[in-house]
C-alpha cells in the first residue's frame, strides 16, 4: 500500500523567537532534524522504494528536505497560512496591537481571516489542487507547515472544520498515513531532537 508522510519543517529561527510566518532558516536543532530525516524515512520504506518529496516554496521546508535522496517538488500552494499584517509578529504583539482581531480569531479560528492575509477556510480552498494530485500519486512525503498540515490531516481523517485549527502537529515528528478503503491508518515517529 502507498504511504503519505507528513512532517513540519525542522525548528526555524522564527519558531525559536515565537514569531509567526516569515521565511527564516532552520535553527541548529532544526538542521539536526533535517539531517536525521533520511535514515528515518529510508528505514521505513526501504532504500529502493520510490518516494517524491513535496515542499513549500519557503526556505525552512526546502532546507528540511535537502538531505533526502529523493526527487523533490516545490509547491507555492503549500506555503504557510498568510498572516497578512501580522506576519513576523509574536502572538503577544498581535494581542497588543490588534486586540479585536485576536479575540475574533479565538472565537472562530477556522473562519478568521488575517488582515491582508488568509483564514484556515482560505487555505483549505488553496489546497484543493494539492489534494487532487496527492490522491493520484504513490508514495509522497510532504514537508510543510503547521496550518497546512492541519488541513491535509483533517482531510485524510475526515475531521470537522471547527476542530481542524487545533489539531496537534508537533515539530520533529513524522506522521505516516496509509489510506485504506475507509479512512487511514496512522503511525507517528517522533525524533528526540
Ligand atoms: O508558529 C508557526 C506557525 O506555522 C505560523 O507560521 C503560523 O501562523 C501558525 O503556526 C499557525 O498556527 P495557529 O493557526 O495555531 O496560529
Amino acid at each position: 500500500p502507498r504511504s503519505i508522510f507528513f512532517s513540519r519543517h525542522g525548528e526555524s529561527e522564527f519558531n525559536v523567537e515565537g514569531k509567526i510566518g516569515g521565511d527564516s532558516l532552520l535553527s541548529p536543532r532544526g538542521l539536526e532534524y533535517a539531517r536525521a530525516l533520511p535514515a528515518l524515512i529510508t528505514d521505513n520504506i526501504g532504500k529502493d522504494t520510490e518516494l517524491t518529496v513535496w515542499t513549500s516554496s519557503l526556505r525552512r521546508t526546502i532546507q528540511t528536505g535537502s538531505f533526502l535522496p529523493y526527487q523533490k517538488l516545490t509547491w507555492k500552494s503549500l506555503d504557510e497560512l498568510d498572516a497578512g499584517v501580522c506576519d513576523g509578529m509574536t502572538y503577544e504583539e498581535i494581542e497588543e496591537q490588534y486586540p479585536d482581531d485576536y479575540a475574533n480569531r479565538d472565537d472562530d479560528k477556522f473562519n478568521y481571516r488575517y488582515r491582508g492575509g488568509e483564514s484556515y477556510r482560505d487555505v483549505v480552498t488553496r489546497l484543493e489542487p494539492v489534494i487532487m494530485e496527492l490522491e493520484r500519486q504513490e508514495n509522497i512525503m510532504i514537508i510543510g507547515h503547521q496550518a497546512i498540515l492541519r488541513c491535509l490531516y483533517a482531510y485524510f481523517h475526515n475531521l470537522p472544520q471547527a476542530d481542524l485549527p487545533y489539531i496537534k502537529i508537533p515539530l520533529h515528528t513524522v506522521i505516516k498515513l496509509t489510506p485504506k478503503a475507509y479512512g487511514c491508518d496512522e503511525e507517528r515517529y517522533p525524533l528526540p531532537i
